[in-house]
Parts: structure tokens; sequence; C-alpha cells
């Protein structure tokens, strides 16, 4: 049986509107923010969901963790139906989610547990011993007296998922784990993902950085627009694009022809300017089509026609980020 079962889920929301409730007239338009996502996740697999702000990814996780009702399809944990039996869903799944207050910061790290504990049906015999190794296992006993405000960052995330394991659960839920944290506490939160997946537990997580996807999980669904675009293994994704689709350009200066030149080149498919770390600095951008090898230097010559000078070109290998240009003839940042 499969861990978790999203099928045709759907969601809609009320059109967000700039104008006030008392003005409107007529019913309210609707917004499907989450549109016809269907996968499957495997018992002990790590299962992401990558993609841009505004992909869905959090409204599918909601569904799943039963704090919204899908407005079609449905989503099934351990064979368990998300709307029909919420409770016995519950009791099978962790989920630290985006945006929730899920901790006391008026408590200590330990009491915060401790409350969890309890209120998660731990038995009164074991809450003890519990408590003491998640926060071993997390590295928060030395401030475990402290009150959570006083937390970090990413201590607040280590104390959000060793909450989220209390009642042991099979299934974990993570929505944007590292988002906010420092380059040190992400890589260290990854770890803890990758030990919590080695325990045979199933996670599903979302994440807009690709890095993020690729390292933590067995499959991706890349996600745009409310619709899954892709899903397979990150290995699999990138092996879509084949050797010479994906070039680079470090460029310096340029207009705001740059793009559009570069699309001109016969061959090319996509085109990404990334933004300069500094304004005199080379940008990279990056060109997508096929076998590209032969246009590298009508690539040049393009940019010199808006004005930039190729300081470095390369064939790279693709990257998740190349897949979803490929899919959408967008980046994937912001
Ligand atoms: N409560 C809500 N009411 C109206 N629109 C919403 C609500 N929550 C999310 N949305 C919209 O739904 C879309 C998907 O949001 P979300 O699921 O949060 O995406 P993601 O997590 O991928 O960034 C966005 O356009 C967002 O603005
Ligand atoms: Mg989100």
């Amino acid at each position: 049986m499969h861990a978790i079962v999203a099928e045709h889920l759907r969601k809609e929301y009320p059109k967000r509107s700039a104008q006030p409730l008392w003005r409107r007239r007529g019913p309210a338009e609707r917004f499907t923010a989450v549109e016809d996502v269907s996968f499957e996740v495997r018992a002990g697999e790590v299962f992401g969901l990558l993609g841009p702000n505004g992909a869905g990814k959090t409204t599918t996780i909601r569904m799943i963790a039963t704090l919204l009702e899908p407005s079609a399809g449905r989503a099934l944990v351990a064979g368990f139906d998300t709307v029909r039996q919420p409770a016995e869903v519950r009791r099978r799944l962790g989920a630290v989610l985006a945006g929730e207050r899920s901790l006391y910061w008026k408590l200590t790290g330990r009491e915060n547990l401790q409350y969890f504990a309890v209120l998660y049906d731990v038995p009164a015999s074991r809450v003890r011993a519990r408590v003491e190794e998640l926060l071993q296992r997390f590295d928060l006993a030395a401030r475990a007296d402290e009150l959570v405000e006083r937390y970090s960052t990413g201590m607040k995330q280590r104390l959000s998922i060793a909450r989220a394991l209390l009642a042991d659960p099979p299934v974990l839920l993570l929505d944007e784990p590292t988002l906010g944290l420092d380059p040190q506490s992400a890589r260290n939160l990854r770890e803890i993902i990758r030990e919590i997946a080695a325990e045979g537990r199933t996670v599903l997580l979302t994440t807009h950085y690709m890095e993020e996807a690729d390292q933590l999980s067995d499959r991706i669904a890349i996600m745009d627009k409310g619709r899954i675009v892709a899903l397979d293994t990150p290995e699999r994704l990138k092996a879509r694009l084949d050797q010479e689709a994906v070039v680079r350009l470090w460029l310096t200066g340029g207009d705001g022809r740059l793009r559009e030149s570069l699309l001109a080149v016969p061959g090319v498919t996509a085109v990404q300017v990334d933004d300069a770390p500094a304004p005199d600095d080379p940008r990279r951008v990056t060109v997508q089509g096929a076998e590209l090898r032969g246009a590298l230097p009508s690539l040049v010559a393009a940019a010199a026609a808006a004005g930039a000078r190729t300081d470095r070109v390369e064939i790279d290998e693709p990257t998740l980020e190349d897949v979803f240009l490929h899919l959408t003839g967008r980046a994937l940042r912001d």
C-alpha cells in the first residue's frame, strides 16, 4: 500500500480581491490554486514537491495533512481518506507546516515537547524518555530549559521536527523545511531529514530550492501554477535534457534586447538571464536548445548585438532549474 496517495486533488479559493467585501457584487470569483494533482508516495520514500512561490505546494500538503478540504479529488494516508477518516490520518503523520505557529514561545523547548507529547497521546510512562531522546537527537539538550523565543530559527525548526516525531509517525510532512535558515543550519537540517528517511519513515517535503529537492528526494513532482508538470527521479528529470542542450554564458554589459537577441538564434528554445551579483560583474545567462555546440559563435554574436561582452561559455550539465525552464519557459526562482 502507498504511504500517501493524491488523486486528482483540486483546491479553489475565493479570489483575493482588491475590493473591500462590502463593495463586491455577485458571487465571489474563484481561483484554482491546485488543479488535478495526482501522485503516489511509496512507504519509505522521500518525495519532493518542487515549484516556485504560488505553485500550490502548501495548499497540496495542507490537504494531505487534513487541514484543508479538497474542492475535488481525494488524498489518502496509509489508505485512510483525509476527509472521511481524518483521525486515522492524523494518527499516522507528523507535520511541520510553514507559517504555522507550532511551538509555544513562552515555554522552554522541553516544556513544549512534554506538552505536545500529552496532546499526541504518547503514553504517560513514555513521555519523559521520548522527550529526552528527541532533545538529544536534535542537539537541543543543552538549551532545553531556555524559552523557545530565545532559540535561533534553526533551533526552532529542529524543535518543530522533534514535536512532529513525538508520536513516532510513519509519515512526515515538511513544508519548506529550510526556508529562512542560514546555509549551515540548512545543511544540518537536510542531514536530519536524510536520517529520518533512513529510519524507514516516508517524507513528503515541499521546497522551491532545486538543490534541496535534488539532494533529498527519491522522486520529485515539479509543480507550476497548480499542476504537476513533471514527475520522476531527479536523475531522470535531468536526463530529459540531452547533452548539448544547456549552455551557460557569462556576459558583461548588455541591454534590454539581450534575451530576445539570444532567443532569435536558430535552435534556441529558452533563455534565462540571471541578475549580476554586482552591477559591473558578469551575469550568468542560460541558453537551452538542441545541439547547441554548433551555435556557440552565433550566441556570442547575438550577445554582442545586444551590447554584451562574452567572458566565458560552457556546455553544462542540466540542473533541475534547467528542467523547469525547459518545461515552462520561465525561471524557477522568482
Ligand atoms: N487562503 C487563500 N485564499 C486565496 N488564495 C490563496 C490562499 N492560499 C493560497 N492562495 C493562493 O493559491 C496559490 C497557491 O498558493 P500556495 O499553495 O501557498 O503555493 P506555494 O506553497 O507553492 O507557494 C497562490 O496563488 C496563493 O496566492
Ligand atoms: Mg508554500
